[in-house]
Parts: structure tokens; C-alpha cells; sequence
């Protein structure tokens, strides 16, 4: 501790700690459009803090007004548009007592930034537009000031992407959401976005209904009670929530509601893993940027993983809060790439792989029973459990490379 010598001893007493410091208002943000205005007034408005102050202005206007003022418990700022948003955060915590809890809002979808930001301490940032549920969790839980408690008590979101169709995305994300619940005993619902193909619900021999639909279009109608009637129960700890709409009824669901349905679920399970095809992930950007976990799985044909480059490009490098694998599929299936020219196509190893199973490509159309039959599949996830389930429980996570590489 290298504190510097105060010029004249200080006549005030000691300082207060921080928090009582920051006796500012409950919240203030500096935003620089009308669509990001009207986003923070719903958010402090949902969650009560009469106090605090919307304003339009950016990181300068934050910078002047905190030099004056008491800094509020919670700030928000925009730094939308500038060459430099990171220096500004630094100017920014050099006038912000260090207890505020602050958020910044960018036009940038860029997760080396996002990183930054992060690691500069900031605790969230969120790119435009702005989704006001989703901004009022994240208020909700800072205002609470107990990120431990909330982060632990908050599901975990696995994705699992398939480059293509047909890769078995659904296999493994049905085969995942099973053996989480069953031999992790993890509550865990599966979310099948696709709403219409009904394949998750075939594989698990349930039968889907159009209670994922309604969700879609009023998630503010989603509590408890639509949840108990709309959702399928699996088994005791799996549900599913699967649609089978008209090929006629193609709108994509919107990004807004996706969002705050995923808010409400992950408040309510261990782990909510959706089955997402690439039109959908592209329909719904934000998606793969909130997700903890995304399984990106491929077939070990050139056309297949040729596309796993294009996703891991798409998506981003790995940041604290979310890690990107490969789960190479149907290993030596016909088509398959011989091992050295895969190893050429790919720029880095498979994370996961499974092989093809036979038995399980024969008893695809059995539901439930090729889940206990496909024994190759389960023993290549089980490495994905352990990952998902022992990072979860708060085991240590360099292992895990240890058990794919050996
Ligand atoms: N490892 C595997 N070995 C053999 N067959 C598999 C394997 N994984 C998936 N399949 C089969 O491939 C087909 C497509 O799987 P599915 O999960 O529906 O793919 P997707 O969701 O990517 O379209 C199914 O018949 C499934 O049983
Ligand atoms: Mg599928």
C-alpha cells in the first residue's frame, strides 16, 4: 500500500467508509438518445428510485456533473460514438466514488471492449438498443448489493448451436438437459426456439403446445402459474417448453421478449439450455452474447466445419462470463473428414467430441429410449456435465482441459 503523503494533515476525521460516502442519489444515468431515455425512465421508474435523474448527455456530461455532486449508488452512461470510450471510463473513475456501481451503454457490439470494461471494474454494458426489462434485472440486482448471492441463485444459460441442420444440435441439447436433471439432479428446462418443429419435444416424447408462443408474444403474462400450465414436465427435474406451430406462422419472436422470458426462467432453474438453429440465432443477435455457455456444434463434414470458423468469428473470443466450445459430432459417420485433414480445416480442436452411434441413429425416432441408448453420445457429454455442472457448484475450472486433452 502506497499511499501518498497528504500535503497537510486532513482536519476533517477519518474518511467514511465507502459506501456511506456515496449518499447521492439512488441512481443517475447520461444517455444520448430518446429510445435509451425512455428505456433508463422505465427501468427506475419499475424499480422505485424516485430519486434518480435521467439525462441526456453522454461520458462528459457525467464527468462534469460527478466532479460536483455526490456520485449515485448506481450510473449509467453512454459512451455511444466515441473513438475512445475506455479512456472516458478511466476519466470517469477518477470524479466516481469508488463504490458506485456503474453501467455503461455502447453502440459497439464488440466483446475485446466489453472485456475492458469488465476488467476496469464496470459492471455491466450493455449495447444498444437498450431492452428495459432486461437493464432493470441487472439495476435490480446491483441496487441489491449482493452480487454473490444473486449470481449463484441465477441459472445458468447454455446454448447449443448447430452450424447446420441436421449436425444432431437437438441430440445433444436434449441428451445434455436429461442427464443434468437426472444424474446431476439439477433443475434444468430446455427451450426449444425453434417454434416450429416440435423436434426437441419428439426426442423427449412429450408432446409440445403453444404456451411457448403465448410467452413469446405477452412475456409480461409469464409468473408461476403460466409457467406450471404451459411448461412440460419431462421427468421431475427436466422440463421442456416447446412449440409445434403452422409451417404458415413463421414471424420470428422478438428479441425483447426472448430476453425478458429468459429472465423469468433463469430465475428459476439451475440451467436453461435452448436449442437454437443458426436462422434464429441470427434473428436474435443479443441472444448468443447472453448465454454463460454456447455449445457450437458441428458433423465432421468439410461443409460443417468450415462454418464453425464463421460462428466462433461471429460470436466473439471467450470472455469471463461466457465460454464458446466445439462439440464436433458424428465422428466417423460417412462423409466424415479423415482426422488429419480435419485437423487442417479446423483452426483449433474440437472441445467435445462424439462419435457416431449407430444404435442411436436407429433409435432416433424412440423418444426417451434412445436417450438411455445412444451410450457413445453420453460418455462424450459427460465431459460437458462435468464442465457445466462442476463450474456451477463452485469446483475448480482448469480441470476441465485436463479431462478432454488428457
Ligand atoms: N452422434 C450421433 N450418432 C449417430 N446419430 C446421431 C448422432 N447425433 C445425432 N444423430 C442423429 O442425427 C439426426 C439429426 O439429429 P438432430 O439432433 O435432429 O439434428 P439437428 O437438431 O442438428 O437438426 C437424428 O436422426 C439423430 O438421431
Ligand atoms: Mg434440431
Amino acid at each position: 500500500m502506497t499511499e501518498p503523503v497528504p500535503a497537510r494533515p486532513p482536519a476533517a476525521p477519518p474518511a467514511a467508509p465507502p459506501v456511506a460516502e456515496a449518499a447521492g442519489p439512488s441512481a443517475a444515468a447520461y444517455v444520448l438518445d430518446e429510445p435509451s431515455e425512455m428505456a433508463m425512465l422505465r427501468s427506475f421508474s419499475n424499480l422505485g428510485f424516485n430519486d434518480a435523474n435521467v439525462r441526456r448527455g453522454g461520458a462528459d456530461a457525467a464527468i462534469a456533473d460527478l466532479a460536483r455532486n455526490k456520485s449515485p449508488r448506481i450510473l449509467v452512461v453512454d459512451v455511444s460514438g466515441m473513438p475512445e470510450p475506455m479512456a472516458a471510463i478511466n476519466r470517469l473513475a477518477d470524479v466516481c466514488n469508488p463504490a458506485t456501481e456503474v453501467i455503461v451503454v455502447g453502440d459497439r457490439n464488440d466483446i475485446v471492449l466489453y472485456r475492458d470494461m469488465k476488467a476496469a471494474g464496470v459492471a455491466e454494458y450493455f449495447f444498444k438498443p437498450l431492452i428495459s426489462t432486461v437493464v432493470t434485472r441487472v439495476l435490480s440486482t446491483l441496487a441489491q448489493g449482493d452480487k454473490e448471492t444473486r449470481t449463484r441463485r441465477t441459472g445458468k444459460l447454455v446454448i447449443t448451436l448447430g452450424v447446420r441442420g441436421g449436425v444432431g444440435t437437438t441430440t445433444i441439447a436434449t441428451q445434455l438437459a436429461w442427464h443434468l436433471a437426472e444424474e446431476r439432479q439439477r433443475r434444468v428446462l430446455l427451450l426449444d426456439l425453434d417454434l416450429q418443429s416440435g423436434d426437441a419435444a419428439m426426442q423427449l416424447d412429450a408432446t409440445p403446445n403453444h404456451a411457448l408462443r403465448e410467452a413469446l408474444e405477452h412475456p409480461e403474462r409469464v409468473d408461476d402459474l403460466f409457467l406450471e400450465r404451459g411448461i412440460t414436465h419431462v421427468t421431475e427435474r427436466l422440463d421442456l417448453f416447446a412449440a409445434l406451430e403452422p409451417l404458415s406462422d413463421m414471424a420470428a419472436p422478438s428479441e425483447e421478449a426472448v430476453m425478458q422470458l429468459l429472465g423469468t426462467l433463469t430465475q428459476r432453474y439451475r440451467f436453461v439450455i435452448i436449442d437454437l438453429t443458426t436462422t434464429a440465432a441470427l434473428q436474435l443477435p443479443k441472444l448468443l452474447h447472453f448465454a454463460n455457455t454456447v455449445l457450437l456444434v458441428s458433423d465432421s463434414t468439410l461443409i460443417s466445419v468450415r462454418e464453425v470458423g464463421r460462428w466462433r468469428e461471429r460470436i466473439g473470443p471467450n470472455s469471463p462470463d461466457r465460454t464458446t466450445l466445439h462439440v464436433l459430432n458424428k465422428q466417423g459417420a460417412d462423409g466424415s473428414l479423415p482426422d488429419d485433414e480435419l485437423a487442417r480445416a479446423l483452426v483449433s480442436r474440437p472441445d467435445v467430441s462424439i462419435p457416431y452411434d449407430r444404435t442411436l441413429a436407429k433409435t432416433a425416432m424412440l423418444g426417451t429410449k434412445a436417450i438411455q441408448a445412444g451410450g457413445g453420445v453420453r460418455r462424450g457429454l459427460a465431459v460437458l456435465e462435468r464442465e457445466l455442472a462442476g463450474v456451477e457448484g463452485g469446483e475448480p475450472k482448469t480441470s476441465f482441459w485436463q479431462k478432454v486433452f488428457g
